[in-house]
């Protein structure tokens, strides 16, 4: 039990900028544009929106609460409440951060390769971008450099590293990104952008939208696979934890949806609309985006913007690698230091296939091929598939049953209560009791058993 090496946030604010610097990353401003790309525009957005709000906030507060309570990491936490069977959602949950953070780890070097090019006024590389990817031992040295940093972060402990970063990082990001979307909507174009991403068209909804979408909306909220547990393991008692998970669902999403509008815009303006995406969408659109900058602005302002991403990104995979650290840490009694060193080497070799999949290997590359998909799939797009479509929102399912049958809701209650001494009285808790108990199981399985009989018949 190496409590005295786990640290604490020093604050609440430090708690609410370390989750939202944990939920605000690539998901928001790599993945979401090209997911509503793939989804069909508008339709996708609200069906996102609405999961974001209706389905996760209520797992959110669930996860967070369980972490206070327990003081315990993802797995921990289930035995301290002495209901170690279902310590399998925090086992589950591991599994799903190592195959994320194995393909983060290649896409958040793309950002920082991409802000070194941009910055050395390198504007063609979006049309250059699949023989980017295609250099695994280029993009590779910036993973590598990524996953050290990453490290040594998560090896400083809690407050003095990611609090410190998250301070003054995020604003700066939400400044930037609100400043490209007000230009972006003044490019030629940009109003048919705005429509794809607004006007819904609810005729496109198909099954694996939805199933996108949800993927999407957990992902995005770094939700489902005990990460706010572990972080909120580290929060008082005297905060209140509703209000914090308002907070960071609302940057979360708030930071999504602005990115979307500015990516929209462009895409349109650059006359790419409606084409689908993929994982290189941003790469391809945004440099020709900041080349019309002019060429000393857009290396400025294409430079910071790659190199605040990579940060955000950043203090994504600082939460992504905490998951396994603490459990390891507390679980086995090794000190930090050793533990972020194994835990980090075992989720660099799980991404290497990852990083040889984007042209580098004919393998890797084309590794399945979707029951009734005409074009391959990499081994990168499977992983991160299986993790966020289907992993995550399975723990999210798990997360809420045990919430609402398992902790039962005095428990549930008592905690939420500390630091809102109202809590019980208002119209959020009988919400999220309904929610808990009916609403999440009964959606978030339905979606699954739907999904996963669709991918096999
Ligand atoms: N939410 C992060 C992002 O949007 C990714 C993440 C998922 C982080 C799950 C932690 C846990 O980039």
């Amino acid at each position: 039990m190496a409590t005295t090496s786990r640290g604490g946030f020093s604050n609440r604010l430090g708690f609410i900028l370390a989750a939202a610097g944990s939920a605000v990353g690539l998901g928001n401003i790599w993945k979401f544009p090209f997911e509503v790309s793939d989804g069909g525009g508008a339709a996708f957005v609200v069906m996102y929106l609405l999961f974001c709000f209706i389905l996760c906030f209520p797992v959110m507060v669930t996860e967070i609460a369980i972490g206070r309570h327990t003081s315990k990491n993802a797995v921990g936490a289930f035995h301290k409440l002495k209901t170690p069977r279902w310590s399998i959602i925090g086992k589950l949950g591991i599994l799903s951060g190592t195959l994320i953070l194995s393909f983060y780890n290649v896409v958040a070097g793309w950002t920082f390769g991409y802000a070194i090019e941009i910055i050395q006024g390198n504007f063609e590389i979006g049309g250059h971008f699949g023989d980017f990817v295609a250099d695994w031992k280029y993009t590779g040295a910036f993973a590598v450099i990524f996953a050290v940093v990453t490290a040594v972060i998560v090896q400083k402990g809690v407050s003095s590293g990611i609090e410190k970063a998250s301070k003054i990082l995020m604003p700066t990001l939400l400044v930037l990104i609100l400043s490209l979307m007000c230009y972006s909507l003044t490019r030629e174009g940009a109003l048919e952008g705005v429509k794809y991403y607004l006007i819904p068209d609810f005729t496109k909804i198909k099954l694996d939208t939805i199933y996108g979408a949800l993927g999407q909306a957990f992902f995005s909220l770094s939700l489902g696979m005990g990460a706010l547990i572990t972080y909120g393991s580290y929060v008082g008692k005297n905060d209140n934890i509703i209000t914090s998970a308002t907070w960071i669902t609302l940057m979360d999403v708030g930071i999504a949806f602005i990115a979307g509008l500015m990516m929209f815009s462009f895409i349109f303006s650059q006359g790419l609309g409606g084409q689908g995406g993929g994982a290189g969408l941003i790469f391809q659109v945004l440099p020709g985006a900041f080349e019309s900058l002019g060429p000393i602005l857009g290396r400025v302002i294409g430079g910071t913007f790659f190199i605040l991403l990579s940060f955000a990104a950043l203090t994504s995979t600082v939460s992504l690698l905490e998951v396994p650290t603490a459990y390891v840490i507390d679980e086995f009694g090794i000190k930090r230091n050793k533990a972020v060193v194994i835990v980090a080497s075992i989720i660099f070799a799980v991404g290497i296939p990852s990083l040889l999949s984007n042209g580098a290997t004919e393998f890797f590359s084309s590794f399945v091929t979707y029951f009734g998909a005409d074009q391959a799939t990499s081994f990168m797009t499977l992983v991160e598939d299986t993790a966020s479509d289907t992993m995550l929102p399975l723990g999210g399912t798990l997360i809420s049953i045990y919430g609402a049958y398992i902790w039962k809701k005095k428990n549930l209650y008592a905690e939420l209560t500390e630091g809102n001494t109202n809590f019980r009285y208002t119209l959020m808790a009988k919400y999220i009791d309904f929610a808990l108990r009916f609403l999440c199981p009964i959606v978030l399985g339905f979606i699954f058993v739907l999904t996963v009989l669709s991918k096999f018949f």
